[in-house]
This record gives C-alpha cells, structure tokens and sequence, in this order.
C-alpha cells in the first residue's frame, strides 16, 4: 500500500482505518436513514380483478414476485357464526394457490390470507368477539386454513371494530382478539416448531375513526405491522372535491397528519405501514369551469391508475399537483380526479424513509399499469422499489 506524508505504519494505518469505519457506522446508525434498513413493501391483490374483462385482469403469475415483500389475498370471509373461514368464489382456491407459488420464485416473499373487507361489514367479527370461546374456535379454525393453504399469515380487515353495527365495547374486544390470534399463533410455533404465522391488521387512518375503534397501543403489541389505511380522506360522498391521499395537509386528512396521531398514540414505529392509493377518487362538477379544490359535485367513483394514465397519454386532459398536499389531480369534462403517480408515491416513500415507519402498503397491486399500457408494467410499484433502494436504505433479504 503507498504511504502518503503522514507517514501512518501499515498496522497503525489500519487500526486508524477501523477507527474511520466505526465511526461512520456509529454515524449511519444515528441517521433516519439506516443502512441495511429494511422496509417492508405490503400489496394487496384483490381477487375480483382476475375476472376484469376490461384488459385489465391481474392473475397472481402475472406478477413479478419481487416487486413486494407481503402480498394480502382480499379477501376471504367468515360464517354467520363468525368462527369458519369462507372462500366465497369459485376462483379463490386457484389464485389462492397462484399467489403462494410466487414463493418458489421469491423464497423470502410472504403471502398472508386477508379477511374481511368493506363489504363483508362488521357483524360477523361482532359474532367473533362475542365470547373467548369464539375466538378460541376461530383462532383454531384460521390456522387450519392458513396452513391448510401454504399461507405466512392472517390480516385482519374488520371495516371497522365498534362501528357499522358493532357496538362500542368492540373496540376493547378488537385487542382481546388480535391477542388471543397472537398467542394461539405463538403455541402453535412453539409445538411444532414452525415459522409463527404472522398477524396483521388493516386500520383506518382517521383520528376520529381511530378513536372510535382501536387501542391503539394493544394493536401495536399484538400485530407484526398495521396497515394504515392513509386514502379516502375525500371522496365523492361529500359535495365537493378534494385529494384522497394528502401527504400533508391544512387539516387532519392527511398521512402526515395521522400517521403522527398513530405513533403518538403508542403505535411502534416501525410497525407502521403507510397506504398508498394506486386508484384515485372521481367526483362530479357541478359547472365544469368551477375546477378547483373545493369545487361544487356530486357522486362519482374511484378509477383504476391504468385508466387515469390511459387518459393523460391521450391529451385530453393535463396533471396539477397540489403544492401542500404533494398529490396531483386532473380535470376532463365534468370528472375531477385526484390521485397518486410516480412522483407523489416517490415523495411519499422518501417520507417513510425520513420518518422511520416500517414501510408501505398498496391498495391494490393489480391497479397498477399492469399490462403496461401507458408503457411500462408496473410502472407505479417499480418506482415505489426503485424509492425505497435509493440511498441504500435496502436490503434484499
Ligand atoms: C405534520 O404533522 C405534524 C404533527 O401533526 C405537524 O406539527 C406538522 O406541522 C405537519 N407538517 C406539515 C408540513 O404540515
Ligand atoms: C356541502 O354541504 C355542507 C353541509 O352539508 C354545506 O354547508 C356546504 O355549503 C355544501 N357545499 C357545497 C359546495 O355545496
């Protein structure tokens, strides 16, 4: 090795080197931003789209199984007792067995059985709660399901505990049973000396909705990660137009704002996955020529991501992006849209990374430019990889 002026033995030098090295360790280690970091990269995949007859239809060998590190089935259901797993498709045992394939291709990918949903409502996860018993039963049950079914894990999606017809003592109950699930998942690890299967939940983002319905805290004790549900702050069940999806906001809807609400509340850190809306929201103008924020509407929808960019490719209508609140939106004829793109869900994950949350979650992976319509597949969940590997806070594994 050439010796420079300072004249440093080799010995010495490479003690001094060492020095150097643990020192931008102790550095890289004190920083947001930690190498080797690990954010995990949620998607669910939502059965119904494999019968799409728009183009559009995603089957689970269609995707590429390193774009996530979890993939959630939505959904399967319960029996009217609440304690017997459903499949209510024909097709859900064939793509339940297409997702879990994409193991052999990924081994380190995780696939996780995700029950219930909006529509499944909130009744039968009242009967569920009803007594320890049920959800001992059902605790069983869903560990003969899941490993029945090759899977890693349960995710809970109860829209929502002590609401929509639960009463209010269900939001207590919602915690007994994520720690029944927990500790019934951690005896059977321990007695067949398996992989504990994982338990997740998806929740809403809301304060006053969070209020309403979790412990926070104890959700954060007895899940491996929660799945925020950060999208719908607007929508078209109000009479007037505003971004779904704010990453930051005047208000309290938006992911800046909940997101601290959640932490603040006892949530861990890096159990935290923020959602991001590969979808936007569609509202009516009342006039067309009143197109802002705040514009008078009525009704509208959601749209998939492979519509809206099929609709900017062809001209017909141009982008804005909302300087606060960092989404964009676009206006053609009486359709205002607001919604996510590379550029927004770039800058939602750099805020991920800032801020130490354990990483993301996607509704739905099979919104995405699936079949690369405007030109590249996968286009938005590419950029959400390629956001995450930036400044090495990645890893592989
Ligand atoms: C983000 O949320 C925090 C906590 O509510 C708030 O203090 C801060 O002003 C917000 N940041 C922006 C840019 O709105
Ligand atoms: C929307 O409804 C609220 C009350 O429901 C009303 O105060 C407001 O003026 C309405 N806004 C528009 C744009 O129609």
């Amino acid at each position: 090795m050439k010796q420079d002026g300072i004249g440093f033995g080799e010995n010495t030098q490479h003690k001094y080197m060492a020095l150097i090295r643990f020192a931008v360790l102790v550095f890289l280690c004190t920083t947001p931003i930690v190498i080797g970091q690990k954010l995990l990269r949620v998607c669910y995949y939502s059965s119904w789209s494999s019968q799409r007859n728009d183009g559009h239809a995603l089957l689970p060998e269609d995707i590429d199984a390193n774009l996530c590190t979890h993939i959630n089935y939505a959904f399967i259901t319960l029996d009217a007792s609440g304690t017997e797993i459903h499949t209510e498709q024909p097709y859900d045992l064939n793509l339940m067995k297409g997702l879990t394939n994409l193991k052999t291709k990924n081994p380190a990918l995780k696939i996780l059985a995700s029950l219930g949903g909006w529509e499944m409502g909130s009744m039968k996860f009242h009967k569920m709660v009803e007594s320890h018993a049920n959800m001992n039963k059902f605790a069983q049950n869903a560990i003969d399901f899941l490993r029945t079914h090759n899977f890693d894990g349960l995710d809970l999606d109860w829209e929502y505990p002590a609401a929509r017809g639960s009463p209010a003592e269900d939001k207590h109950a919602f915690s007994e049973l994520l720690k029944v699930l927990h500790n019934t998942f951690d005896a059977e690890k321990q007695r067949h000396h398996m992989t504990r299967l994982l338990l997740t939940a998806a929740v809403a983002a809301s304060q006053w909705r969070t209020e309403q319905s979790y412990e926070i805290d104890m959700i954060s004790r007895y899940c491996d990660f929660m799945n925020l549900m950060t999208y719908d702050f607007h929508g078209s069940w109000e009479n007037m137009t505003g971004p779904h999806s704010a990453l930051y906001s005047d208000d309290t809807l938006s992911i800046n704002y909940t997101a601290s609400n959640w932490e603040f509340h006892g949530a861990q850190k890096n159990k935290l996955m923020i959602g991001l809306p590969f979808y936007g929201n569609v509202f009516t103008l009342v006039n067309p020529f009143d197109n802002g924020v705040g514009a008078a509407s009525f009704g509208g929808g959601d749209m998939p991501y492979y519509s809206i960019c099929q609709i900017l490719q062809h001209g017909r209508a141009q982008e804005i992006v909302l300087n606060k609140e960092r989404v964009p939106y676009v206006v053609f004829g009486r359709k205002w849209v607001a919604y996510d793109n590379v550029n927004s869900l770039r800058e939602k994950v750099d805020f991920v990374k800032k801020r130490g949350y354990g990483g993301i979650m996607v509704w739905a992976i099979d919104l995405d430019d699936t079949h690369g319509a405007c030109g590249h597949k996968f286009s938005l969940m590419k950029s959400i990889v390629h956001g995450i590997k930036q400044n090495g806070a990645w890893d592989s594994g």
